[in-house]
């Protein structure tokens, strides 16, 4: 606490620069950029979980009055094919690619075959009608089990797994429905749990969910004869969209400038390319601008959710609660082109605690199903639930508190992590402390109420991040920015800056600057953004500082080495008949001094400061319906330093309602066709205000020795503990252990009946 002393800013909570723009719906997000010659574009999508495409007639749609453009496969370059081939199958840009529209074959249910522009958007979807494909319908896979089967229809018949050279058990070169195998641990488990006094196996099943951004996929795309695209795009990361649209298209960079609007919300699920290549293909063939949003539907259908998983987890302690020995086996499904997150899943698994013997293995499993997209701590959240619930079992028969069980193995500074690295300072154990003392661990509980606690773990990212700090002459300063604002980051990098400078918060704006206009920015995502993106401007803002300090020392005609800057402004060490020269000043002076001021920053972010958050959460079950109600929860997180608190706290109550909703309510319904069968947010439930608590949040400060201010990064680790403390609550208040999600009442009273029966 002293040492938060030190921060004018770092730790304040002033107002958010874009609430005044987001509240009154002045901002502009996707779907609200217009132009003059604009289209409406609109797409086709798949009637059948697999088919082959026997052909795609045209003329209909082309006839239509009003429709300036059609297209299909046919008219986007097929560049990966080749490059997949030799490679057992397998290419991320040749599944891109066949993402953004099938080619041959349609692989699931929404998949894209057609696109039209027309002059409005009723036309477009009467355009879609007349757009006649013949299919020959081909068997589905639509689980884990029946794509694993030794006969089971393969998606791609050219795949081979990767990751399993001298595996035994795997014959080499046979494709199958498995993209890849991964596996991770050290020891040997078997060793482990001989050591072990009590041995839990359990096997644990999610389902497909949606992140349930409220803003659907949107962009509008302008060309030109000579080859130029302009791309106004809703994404987390507009590099992101320049670099997969001009690679999908075979355009130069320089060619492509994407212009990022303000995001309604990604998750993760905006980290890749749906509309935007169609767009600029729509648009260089009609001469005009195209503009495209999804509906509700297509979002559910044909963007990128989290699949279902399946894990099988093994856990070994002795008496005094040592972990021996942890063991697991994930499938991830990755939807028609593979890509799970169960690399993050065998990674994140048995993350928290120490381990002498531990082992993951991953399988990355295709179905017919859209292909997967990240979301918040990806393939984390189902891992823990397996882990973290199977803890809670292991706490009940050893008769250990379930915070003390955690305590005796937590991960802490030099314990190896089963992932690999051995840990610098993390806060794992200061979290669970601050769990077990807070008033809502020890509060009482009335009937049909239980209480549980999970630990989740998140390693988070660097990646690369540029930054611009420019000195207006009035004294103010411009950071420019390439990652769209999501959690904050105008705000947390505004903070910072002012931090660095010694100036007023409100003197310093924050700009998200196109592709043009900024160097090379990741995506906005792995909670990096104040991490890395921060480092950027904290780097930039110290050039511009010795900038500041050479000027001053021209000024005063002294070598600029005795000139330090403090408090906002340059003073002269050791002499007092100078007076200081403040950032204003220099600033309005700098034309005379050696021309404007300005700062950059570029890097590959080193130093990742790991996350742990510990949830609290109690529930009441009705007996009689099978409901689930959260009553009362408590997020307690390490934030290594928190730079604008209430971001961080609303990252935690975001995190945890979401985890709570993947618990309780949400999964993907399809019916024997693979069709899904609840694409809208009526029949897909998403927590609602009125269905959660308050969340109440305590944020711990284990500073990040590896980032100027501490920083961690504190994004997705919240929405990693929420189920496993669900379903831990649920067993509480009910006796019996969930462990296929959701909990939604006709599932809980099942249990309950099961219960009685026994
Ligand atoms: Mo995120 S799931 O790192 O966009």
């Amino acid at each position: 606490m002293s040492e938060e002393k030190k921060f004018r800013w770092v730790g304040t909570r002033p107002i958010r620069p874009d609430g005044i723009d987001k509240v009154t719906g002045r901002a502009n997000y996707g779907a609200d950029f217009a132009l003059p010659d604009m289209l409406w574009g609109k797409v086709l999508r798949s009637p059948h979980a697999h088919a082959r495409i026997q052909s795609i007639d045209l003329k209909r749609a082309k006839a239509l009055a009003g429709v300036h453009a059609v297209m299909t496969a046919e008219d986007l370059p097929d560049l990966f094919a080749e490059a997949a081939k030799s490679n057992g199958g397998h290419d991320s840009s040749n599944d891109l690619a066949h993402n953004v529209m099938a080619r041959g074959r349609v692989l699931y249910h929404g998949h894209a075959i057609a696109a039209v522009a027309a002059t409005s958007s009723a036309i477009a979807s009467q355009a879609l009608e007349l757009i006649d494909v013949e299919y020959e319908p081909l068997p589905h896979v639509l689980d884990i089990a029946s794509a694993i089967a030794s006969d089971a229809t393969l998606i791609h018949e050219d795949r081979v797994t990767q990751g399993v050279e001298g595996i035994e058990g795997f014959e080499g070169a046979e494709p199958s429905n498995i993209a890849n195998r991964v596996q991770l641990g050290h020891g040997d488990p078997a060793e482990g749990f001989d050591l072990a006094d009590e041995v839990i196996e359990r096997e644990f099943t999610t389902r497909p969910i949606h992140q349930g951004y409220i803003e659907p996929h949107a962009c509008l795309a302008q060309t030109t004869p000579d080859g130029r695209v302009t791309l106004w795009s809703s994404s987390q990361g507009h590099f992101m969209v320049r670099d997969y649209t001009a690679k999908l298209l075979d355009i130069d960079l320089s060619l492509v400038k994407v212009i990022p609007a303000e995001i309604g919300g990604g998750f993760g699920g905006k980290t890749t390319v749906y509309l935007e290549p169609l767009a600029v293909v729509l648009s260089r063939k009609s001469g005009r601008s195209v503009k495209m949003v999804m509906s509700r539907e297509e979002v559910f259908r044909a963007s990128g959710p989290t699949l279902g998983t399946r894990i099988k987890l093994k856990l070994g302690a002795t008496r005094e609660g040592v972990f021996t020995g942890g063991e697991a086996t994930l499938h991830y499904e990755g939807g028609a082109f593979g890509g799970s997150s169960v690399m993050a899943g065998c990674m994140t698994i048995f993350a928290p605690y120490a381990f002498p013997h531990v082992r993951s293995t991953g399988y990355d499993v295709m179905v017919n199903k859209p292909k997967g997209a990240a979301y918040r701590a990806p393939g984390a959240p189902m891992a823990a639930f397996a882990l973290e619930t199977v803890i809670d079992e292991m706490a009940e028969r050893l008769e250990i508190d379930p915070v003390d069980l955690r305590l005796r193995n937590a991960a802490k500074e030099g314990t190896l992590a089963s992932f690999g690295p051995r840990y610098r300072r993390v806060g794992c154990v200061e979290t669970l402390e601050a769990l077990r003392d807070h008033p809502h661990y020890s509060a009482p509980l009335g009937p049909h109420q239980g209480r549980g606690i999970a630990v989740g773990f998140w390693f988070n990212a660097g990646l690369q991040s540029s930054a611009g700090v420019n000195l207006n002459p009035d004294g103010t300063v411009t950071v420019l920015s390439g990652n769209p604002d999501i959690g904050g980051s105008r705000a947390s990098l505004a903070l910072m800056t002012a931090e660095e400078f010694g100036i007023e918060y409100e003197r310093v704006e924050v700009v998200i600057a196109d592709t043009q206009s900024i160097g090379f920015t990741d995506v906005t995502g792995g909670s990096r953004v104040t991490f890395a993106t921060g480092m950027a401007v904290i780097e930039a803002a110290a050039d511009v500082r010795r900038q500041l300090c050479e000027r001053a020392a021209a000024v005063w005609e002294v070598d600029a080495e005795r000139v330090v800057w403090e408090d906002g402004e340059a003073r002269l060490k050791g002499e007092s008949d100078r007076a200081p020269l403040t950032l204003a000043e220099l600033a309005q002076n700098a034309g005379r001094t050696g021309g404007p001021i300005s700062g950059r920053a570029a890097l590959t972010a080193r130093g990742v400061g790991m996350a742990f958050g510990a949830h609290i959460c109690d529930v009441e079950v009705d007996p009689e319906t099978g409901r689930v109600e959260v009553i009362r929860y408590t997020a307690v997180q390490d934030a290594g330093r928190a730079i604008h608190p209430s971001y961080v706290e609303g990252q935690m109550q975001g995190g945890a309602v979401q985890g709570i909703g993947w618990a309780l309510n949400e999964e993907y319904v399809f019916d024997s066709d693979g069709k899904l069968e609840n694409p809208g947010f009526l029949d897909y439930r998403i927590p609602v205000a009125s269905d959660v608590p308050m969340i109440d949040t305590v944020i711990v400060e284990v500073p990040n020795p590896k980032h100027p201010y501490g920083v961690r990064g504190v994004g997705e680790v919240p929405i990693v503990a929420p189920i496993p403390a669900v379903v831990n609550a649920v067993y509480a208040a009910t006796g019996v252990r969930f462990r296929d999600l959701p909990l939604s009442p006709p599932k809980v009273l099942v249990g309950l009946d099961g219960k009685s029966a026994a």
